[in-house]
């Protein structure tokens, strides 16, 4: 494949992912309505859409059907796109700037964001459930279950939730930074939101348990080289581009891999994961081509 051929096939992936999230996005009606716009203005952002792209990618590598997929992928950006909001609010990383608007809490208010979050957290499981009404046979629905199980506990205390707070005990000084922690702290926030959408695609095919398994493995590489690669572009990133506030990180004195390593052996450790999970990908019983590329391009992405 062509970089060229790379990059089209890319943008109408991408675009097919950006229809299926649009789909499910609530109408903004009622007397709810400035929430539901909220929500939708977070959304209809734009982004990369990486995660529900993993999970439509997974999901085609095994042969998921397009009903149970479609939900999930769905759910998992109003996940992470919660996330965002919240994160981005004064209590947090107080960002003004980001998918290249104004952030939602910049334009609605601290309070209408504090809920828009809500909102989307809640309207993800809402979507999921979907899922079940589409299952057809008893096996689905223990997919479908299995899926929520998967899409859950990545989101929550014991993933990007907790990965969360470690992050702001160490903003705040109270826990201090060491080489494992920040592991962690990778893991957690980034990692798992990213294992959520390999597994689940796969695990909604029925894919071999091995599989399942080794996808996580990869998904935790590509997270950890993802979170990185974030920590390096908020150095040396181009504002516009990214499409969020740069310098932030040296500015608050935030403690990256960046800032605890340098530059270089940053780079360095986003080419080595990121080759460790291209190598385990060999190892799956199935193959696909098109995200073996895309994990190679993440490595040197500038948005
Ligand atoms: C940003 O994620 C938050 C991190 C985990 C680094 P993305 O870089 O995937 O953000 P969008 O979805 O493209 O806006
Ligand atoms: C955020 O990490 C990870 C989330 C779970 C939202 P960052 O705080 O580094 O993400 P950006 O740089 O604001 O996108
Ligand atoms: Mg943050
Ligand atoms: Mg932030
Ligand atoms: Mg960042």
């Amino acid at each position: 494949m062509t970089d060229q051929e790379f990059q089209s096939e890319l943008d109408s992936r991408v675009q097919q992912t950006e229809e299926v999230i649009r789909r499910f996005l609530p109408t903004e009606e009622g007397y709810a309505r400035t929430v539901m716009e909220a929500m939708n203005y977070s959304v209809l952002a734009g982004g990369k859409r990486l995660r529900p792209l993993f999970l439509k990618e997974t999901a085609s590598m095994y042969g998921a059907r397009q009903e149970l997929a479609e939900p999930f992928m769905a759910a998992l950006e109003m996940i992470h796109t919660y996330s965002l909001v919240h994160d981005d609010l004064p209590a947090m990383d107080n960002d003004e700037f980001r998918r290249g608007r104004k952030t939602t809490w910049a334009v609605y208010g601290d309070g209408m964001a504090v809920i828009a979050g809500d909102g989307l957290l809640n309207y993800a499981y809402e979507t999921a459930l979907t899922a079940y009404d589409a299952a057809a046979t008893e096996s689905e629905k223990d997919r479908v279950f299995e899926a929520l199980r998967i899409l859950a506990g990545n989101a929550g205390i014991y993933g990007m939730v907790g990965g969360q707070c470690a992050d702001i005990m160490t903003d705040r000084e109270q826990e201090s930074l060491t080489p494992d922690l920040l592991h962690y702290i990778h893991k957690k926030k980034t990692a798992c939101m990213i294992e959520s959408g390999f597994q689940i695609g796969a695990v909604l095919a029925g894919a071999p348990k091995e599989d399942v398994a080794a996808l996580g493995s990869i998904a935790e590489d590509i997270g950890l080289a993802f979170q990185i690669q974030d920590d390096i572009l908020d150095v040396t990133g181009d504002q516009k581009e990214l499409g969020k506030s740069i310098g932030k990180d040296a500015l608050e004195g935030k403690a990256t891999y960046v800032s605890m390593n340098g530059l270089e052996a940053a780079a360095g450790k986003v080419k080595e994961l990121t080759e460790h999970a291209l190598l385990a990908m060999d190892g799956l019983s199935q193959e696909n081509d098109f995200l073996k590329t895309l994990v190679e391009h993440l490595m040197t992405r500038r948005k």
